[in-house]
């Protein structure tokens, strides 16, 4: 196990932001985050990176940056109907689905293709396709970056919510999540409510899906409308869907009636950013080295040299279009780093 100095997080983060870390390490173990932990007498903020994929780094960041590396996925206890599958907080979140369709589990097929690592994944309760990572969340396995006690997390302790959890609160950055257990299902009930699912499979004339077809479906939708980030740098939807009342959405459609939007079962309605930002008129806008998307604004990417503060003034800018013409604040789904007080 090496600490490095003043290290190039490039390669380390999708959004291609040339940041350092005053120190970093990757960790394989939980005696590896004890060793580095031990080793950190001046006491650095110590942040735990997974697959750097739903970051912005604006600046450096003064902290001891642990890459969590820690593998391994098995079954570890099943019945009739499903298995309880640990795996490792860094393996890749892809490779894990894979491992799932591949072992015939079903569950996390609609969350294909999605980066990151899957100790990252409870952090924002991942989602897409109508799915997301809490449907099928047993518990995880974290170590106190203060103290190195490690503890069990159920679902009521991490009380998941969109894009949310307790590790964005009152945990955030207290945790590094080492393992994550899942129920998967051994027959499989798929969800094929996400119109463009069930259009992708019945234009490929498939009539009785297996978790492979939803997973491939899948992999086509998201690679037709999401930027590969190893060809354009980007974290995915930069901003959350914002959720307004009935009634703060009643006036806002009185203004804009082609307003899209989605009736919630808790009363409240969502609206989607990425129809706000295009309407504001960013879509496929290229400011400088930075802009949003072309075939979805949501997405904000780095054309080549960006920094994260072009980005993040990028951000902020199509924010505030949003503001002043919706009078609607859409805020950041993505980790901004260095933390703001
Ligand atoms: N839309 C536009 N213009 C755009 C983009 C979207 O008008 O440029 C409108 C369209 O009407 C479209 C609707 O927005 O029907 C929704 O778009 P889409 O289906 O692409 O989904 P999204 O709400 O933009 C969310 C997630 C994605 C996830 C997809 C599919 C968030 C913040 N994002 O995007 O997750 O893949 O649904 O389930 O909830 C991510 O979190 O990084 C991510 C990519």
């Amino acid at each position: 196990m090496t600490i490095h100095e003043n290290y190039s997080l490039r390669a380390c983060n999708t959004f291609g932001i040339d940041a350092k870390a005053a120190r970093f390490c990757a960790v394989a173990s939980v005696v590896d985050i004890w060793t580095a932990i031990k080793q950190n007498t001046d006491k650095l903020p110590v942040f735990i990176l997974g697959g750097g994929s739903n970051l912005l780094l604006r600046h450096d960041l003064p902290y001891l940056v642990l890459k969590n590396e820690i593998k391994g996925i098995k079954i570890v206890e099943e019945n009739d109907e499903t298995a309880l599958v640990a795996a490792g907080g860094g393996e890749n979140w892809h490779d894990f689905v894979l491992w799932c369709i591949a072992h015939n589990l079903g569950g996390v097929e609609n969350l294909s293709l999605i980066p990151g690592t899957v100790g990252a994944a409870p952090i924002q309760n991942i989602g897409a396709y109508g799915v997301e990572l809490k449907d099928v969340f047993e518990r995880l396995d974290a170590t106190h970056l203060g103290t190195g006690g490690i503890g069990t997390f159920d679902a009521y302790i991490c009380d998941f919510g969109y894009r949310d959890s307790i590790f964005k609160r009152g945990l955030k950055g207290k945790y590094a999540i080492t393992r994550v257990y899942f129920r998967l299902q051994k027959t499989h009930k798929l969800n094929l409510s996400y119109g463009a699912i069930a259009q992708t499979l019945e234009a490929k004339g498939i009539k009785k899906p297996t978790i492979k077809d939803v997973s491939d479906a899948v992999i086509e939708i998201r690679s037709s409308k999401l930027p590969d980030p190893t060809e354009i740098g980007n974290s995915g939807s930069f901003f959350k869907n914002p959720e307004l009342s009935k009634t703060d959405f009643e006036a806002v459609e009185t203004n804009f009636p082609d307003i899209v939007h989605y009736n919630l079962p808790n009363g409240n309605v969502k609206v989607p950013a990425g129809w706000l930002i295009e309407q504001c008129g960013w879509k496929g806008k290229r400011v400088g080295n930075t802009g949003a998307y072309k075939n979805q604004a949501l997405v904000l990417v780095n054309y080549g040299n960006a920094s994260g503060a072009e980005v993040w003034s990028l951000a902020e800018e199509i924010a505030q279009s949003v503001a002043d013409k919706f009078g609607i604040r859409i805020v950041p789904e993505v980790n901004v780093l260095p933390y703001q007080n």
